[in-house]
């Protein structure tokens, strides 16, 4: 029970937000200040519905969330990235909770517009009287699936999805203005790798990032779903591949119980650098990629992959080579790698090499660019292709 009034509550989280540096602009700290989150939080309590975490508010049979009030920091984070102004007219898809269609009422302001899209329809009516009933009554809630957009209210100074996409719908596409934004949680690998990228409208048929945000997210249902593929290898250890990689998985399986190769590699990282992005860097090397994660209370604690770049690893098919940490001061670790397998030695040797070679581009800020799916490969900028339905992609790094 808390002692605390929603007010005093809020302004907490704001201050913590604020802390953390996410606010770049007033209005964004502004909105939160102005949305009653409890109102949209009903049977959650108060300290629970202002803490600076994801409530999950729908689960599906097996456990996995369908939907959350997302991470109040990443909330702030996106909507910095969508540079939302008074007057804007902006989709949102994945209402959940509303919490985020408020905060967008409150940028747009009355001389814009929100509709926002939701794909369950019990979520979508108690998001409607929740706006409702802490009057943003003017946010249009609609009940569908948001890979069509909505075309009655077109176009849209900003496209904001709020639920992780495996492709940049056609309606998107069509349904954005001129020089508008599109801000949406892609994911760039089988694996669930995802970065909130927020992508302009630079000319017709291309689309650029200006960012890349590390997240997750619970990913899109309907027509636009992809499951992607987990691979369970032994109780609490489960590796997420591509979808095209070739696996054994029972030779995988058996690699994970098998000895460990490990090794440090000289490589220091300091928690200044931006190395956010290593991960995504190790797809660009044409790797066959990977995330192994490892539940520390039902596994023993043989396999140590790093969970800062949630799990980073290399495999070919039967052998895995992932990224581990060792602390060598309060603010420096050491890059290590650890393989098991058949092929251990050599694929420990292989991504290795690709961490010595990262530490010599040192690449920070990836550039991701997006084109139709019909664009042809020589109207495509250089760098590492990653072809979807809907859309072509490239990530480059920026120099
Ligand atoms: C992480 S929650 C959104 C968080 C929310 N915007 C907030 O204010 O915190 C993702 C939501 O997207 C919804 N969703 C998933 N697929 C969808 C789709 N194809 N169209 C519309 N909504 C979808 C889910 O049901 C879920 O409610």
């Amino acid at each position: 029970m808390t002692t605390r009034t929603p007010e005093q509550l809020r302004d907490a989280l704001v201050a913590d937000i604020g802390s953390w540096g996410t606010f770049r602009t007033g209005q964004v700290e502004a909105a939160f200040r102005a949305v009653p989150r409890h109102l949209f939080l009903p049977g959650v309590d108060l300290e629970t519905a202002y803490a600076p975490q994801v409530v999950v508010t729908r689960r599906a049979p097996d456990g996995t969330a369908l939907s959350s009030a997302s991470q109040p920091d990443l909330v702030a984070a996106m909507l910095e990235q969508g540079e939302v102004h008074p007057g804007h007219r902006v989709l949102e898809i994945g209402t959940a909770t509303g919490i985020n269609a408020a905060l967008l009422a409150e940028l747009t302001g009355p001389t814009g517009h929100v509709t926002t899209i939701e794909i369950d329809e019990e979520l979508a009516a108690s998001a409607r009287s929740a706006l409702a009933a802490a009057n943003y009554d003017q946010v249009e809630v609609i009940h569908g699936d948001g890979a069509a957009g909505y075309p009655d209210g077109a176009s849209y100074d900003r496209i904001m999805i709020t639920a992780g996409a495996w492709d940049l719908a056609a309606a998107w596409w069509d349904q954005l203005a001129p020089a508008g934004r599109i801000v949406v949680p892609l994911r760039l690998h089988g694996s669930g790798l995802t970065r909130s990228l927020a992508l302009d409208a630079i000319e017709p048929g291309r689309l650029v990032s200006r960012e890349a945000l590390v997240c997750g997210f619970v990913p899109l249902r309907g027509v636009g779903a992809h499951s992607g593929r987990a691979l369970t290898l032994a109780d609490g250890v489960v590796l997420r591949v591509d979808d095209h990689d070739p696996v054994d998985e029972a030779a995988v399986r058996a690699a994970v119980h098998s000895p460990s190769h490990g090794l440090w590699t000289g490589l220091t990282i300091h928690d200044h650098e931006p190395t956010a992005h290593l991960d995504l860097w190790l797809v660009t090397a044409d790797t066959r990629f990977g995330r192994l994660t490892v539940d520390t209370a039902r596994h023993d604690g043989r396999l140590t992959p790093t969970r800062r770049w949630a799990g980073a690893t290399i495999h070919d098919g039967t052998t895995i080579a992932y990224v581990t940490l060792r602390p060598l001061a309060p603010d420096t670790d050491e890059l290590g790698v650890t393989a098991h397998g058949p092929r251990a030695v050599t694929l420990a040797a292989q991504l290795t090499d690709l961490l010595h070679h990262w530490r010599k581009e040192g690449p920070t800020e990836p550039v991701i660019t997006a084109h139709p799916a019909d664009t042809p490969d020589d109207q495509l900028p250089t760098g590492h292709r990653i072809d979807r339905p809907n859309s072509r992609l490239t990530v480059s790094w920026k120099p």
